[in-house]
């Protein structure tokens, strides 16, 4: 027989902010500046903002159900209901933030939002610690990574490279696989390095020094 897996619920099983989700998700169609629907058309492109609150909410554990896997055969108190509500409203607030345009690139949200999944990772690696598989399975340290094998224009393991994850993405259509290679696998490589242009290189090194490149987050 095999052993069983300890897997509280997840968030997005319980509930989800819709309502805000669903207006970044309609007021992104306008943006144009700094969207990866600039790079190249792709006709079934799914919104940053939904793709990136549905990723959160797929990872991070309901803390009603990880108390219930905590303390199996236990009912909870209605103070303790009270905080799992706390902690909901806590995780929803994260996920209102985490969907707005102008948060795509703030580390300050997104640190967060990076560090409530390590965290429910971790919860998940403890409750499984017993597992005879748990060395290479519920590794606290090494995260679980994302494969979206019909990525399209790649808005899936975008999201999930943002959100701090390993993305891995394939797709039977070249012109996607072209995309998402822009996107997800050579950015990382070469972030955090000076440009190579000419116009780069004439500049002095006081000019150079002026200038710090930005380490994304891979
Ligand atoms: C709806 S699109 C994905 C859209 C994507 N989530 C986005 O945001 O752009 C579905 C993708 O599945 C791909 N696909 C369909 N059948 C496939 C197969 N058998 N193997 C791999 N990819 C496939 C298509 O080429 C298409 O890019």
């Amino acid at each position: 027989m095999r052993p069983t897996i300890k897997a509280p619920r997840k968030l997005i099983e319980v509930a989800l902010p819709l309502d805000a989700i669903n207006a970044e998700a309609a007021r992104e169609k306008s943006i144009r500046h700094g969207h990866p629907s600039t790079l190249h058309l792709w006709w079934a492109r799914r919104p940053l903002a939904a793709a990136r609150a549905v990723i959160f909410a797929q990872l991070v554990n309901d803390p009603e159900s990880l108390w219930e896997h905590q303390n199996p055969g236990e009912t909870p108190s209605t103070q303790q209901r009270g905080g799992f509500t706390q902690r909901r409203n806590k995780l929803f607030a994260l996920i209102r933030e985490l969907v707005k345009w102008e948060n795509t690139t703030s580390d300050e949200v997104l640190d967060r939002a990076r560090a409530e999944i390590r965290r429910s990772w971790r919860e998940v690696c403890e409750l499984n610690q017993d597992h005879p598989e748990a060395a290479t399975l519920f590794d606290p340290e090494k995260m679980p990574g994302l494969h979206d094998p019909f990525a399209g224009g790649g808005t899936i393991p975008l999201e999930a490279q943002r959100l701090g994850l390993e993305a891995h993405a394939s797709d039977l259509n070249p012109v996607a696989v072209l995309i998402n290679k822009a996107m997800i696998e050579i950015p990382p490589r070469f972030a955090g390095r000076e440009p190579i242009n000419p116009e780069w290189q004439r500049k002095s090194p006081q000019e150079k020094a002026l200038r710090t490149w930005v380490v994304m987050h891979a």
